[in-house]
């Protein structure tokens, strides 16, 4: 099954498909209703089978403007779909529209954490708790989000086995470099970080 997060490929400047070009996905996640994550929810919403995810007030509004099936839910909530369990969580980042949040992915043998958009919190530590998190999304730009000192410290608190940043070097405002929050997480925790290109797949075990 596959579920895509925040779309944002039309006026990206560093994505490697067109919105006609991406394959069939069932789910269809939003974090927050900013131009460069809710970006072509609308269009994909309009013109796809699928069922779009997110806050309550962001959900109702693509509804009305799509028709889409949607799951409007809040902070705390989850939606189970096939074998999938999707739970919002908190981000802190400001917002329009209805809160900024995250997502957990939860299924038999996995557990992801997409932060969305968000400064580094305390709380981070209460979602490992919860929910055992694996593979941890992190942004690690800067400016909008959480840069790399705070992102190293969000991997200690949440403790997965992998890390992926994200939300980096789409424009200048948020140039960060990778490959050296990779080495500090490596050096610092017990995580491994993948580092993707756009366009890029990777397998976990
Ligand atoms: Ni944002």
């Amino acid at each position: 099954m596959k579920v895509l997060i925040d779309p944002f490929l039309t006026g990206n400047p560093i994505a490697p498909l067109e919105l006609d070009e991406l394959e069939d996905f069932e789910l269809l996640l939003v974090t927050h209703a900013h131009g460069d994550h809710l970006a072509d929810a609308i269009a994909l919403a309009s013109k796809r089978k699928l069922t779009l995810v997110s806050s309550y007030e962001i959900a109702e509004k693509i509804q009305q403007e799509t028709g889409a099936s949607v799951v409007g839910m809040n902070i705390g909530g989850t939606y189970a779909y096939r074998n999938l369990k999707v739970t919002q969580v908190q981000a802190f980042h400001s917002h329009t529209g209805g809160p900024a949040t995250g997502f957990i992915l939860r299924w038999k043998t996995n557990s992801v954490y997409h932060a969305g958009d968000t400064g580094v919190f305390g709380d981070m530590g209460l979602l490992a708790t919860l929910y055992a998190v694996n593979i941890a999304c992190l942004p690690i730009g800067g400016h909008y989000t959480m840069d790399i000192d705070q992102a190293v410290e969000a991997v200690k608190l949440i403790n997965p086995k992998h890390v992926i940043p994200m939300h980096y070097n789409t424009f200048d405002l948020i140039k960060a470099d990778s490959k050296l929050f990779k080495q500090r997480v490596e050096e610092e925790t017990t995580a491994k970080v993948t580092i993707l290109n756009p366009g890029d797949e990777v397998e976990f075990p």
